[in-house]
């Protein structure tokens, strides 16, 4: 139980597809109802005064779905930011993205750039998307990136400290994650904030993401709903 909220929660929002099926519906209907979840949880996150909120969006791992579903995960950014990045600024939300971006189509990684770039003066709530993440993809990149500063004579050998490669991560100088969450009944980490996790606690929900409600997430961070942006 935290006395205040916890300045960063991370959320593995699972259950999409399954949110569908129970309903008959395609697996990108899931994902679109996730998405307006995500929404309301972005909203719930801010009442309950979570600094940072990192939101699994797309595995490393998703790119091996049936393409009618990557297509439609790619698609989802550009119609989420075009509606609600106006609001974003209105309300000094500032977006981040964790991930190799460099691999996905030109509007969607033009989109997230935007959402990035637009964002980064604000000072409210962080919305960290983890956007073709993989936690171990991650360290990879990272040490990538040392050698490199090793090789340029930017830094010695001797400067690699556990602090320098946290800040070399995709999630660079966020602190790490207080808790994640996993929603969906699985009890697995998938790939997810590897070297961040290391100290979180772990909170999973049986329930599919689509359905998990602010509420949800204050009874995980040990809090008492807040107001009227923690109903559904
Ligand atoms: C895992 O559920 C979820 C995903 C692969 C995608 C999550 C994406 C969103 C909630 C919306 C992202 C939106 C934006 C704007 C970035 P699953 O499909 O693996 O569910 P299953 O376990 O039931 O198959």
């Amino acid at each position: 139980m935290y006395k205040s909220s916890p300045d960063h929660v991370a959320i593995i929002m699972d259950g999409n597809g399954r949110w569908g099926k129970k309903r008959r519906l395609s697996r990108s209907e899931g994902h679109y109802a996730g998405s307006k979840q995500m929404e309301k949880i972005i909203d719930a996150s801010i009442e309950l005064g979570i600094k940072v909120l990192t939101l699994y969006a797309f595995s490393s791992e998703n790119w091996s779905r049936p393409s009618d579903e990557v297509n439609y995960l790619m698609g989802l950014p550009i119609r989420f930011f075009n509606k609600k990045l106006p609001e974003f600024m209105r309300r000094n939300i500032q977006i981040r993205i964790s991930g190799n971006t460099v691999p996905l189509p030109d509007k969607t990684r033009e989109v997230l750039a935007k959402a990035v770039s637009s964002t980064e003066n604000n000072t409210g709530i962080i919305v960290n998307f983890a956007f073709n993440y993989g936690g171990r993809g991650d360290i990879v990149h990272a040490a990538k990136t040392l050698i490199e500063e090793v090789r340029n004579g930017k830094i010695s050998k001797d400067d690699i400290t556990e602090e320098r490669m946290q800040q070399y991560l995709y999630t660079g100088d966020l602190p790490s994650p207080n808790m994640i969450i996993r929603t969906g009944g699985e009890k697995r980490i998938s790939n997810f904030l590897l070297w961040q996790s290391a100290e979180s606690e772990l909170y999973f929900s049986d329930v599919f993401f689509p359905d998990f409600t602010g509420e949800m997430l204050a009874e995980a961070i040990g809090q008492q709903p807040v107001n009227t942006y923690l109903s559904g």
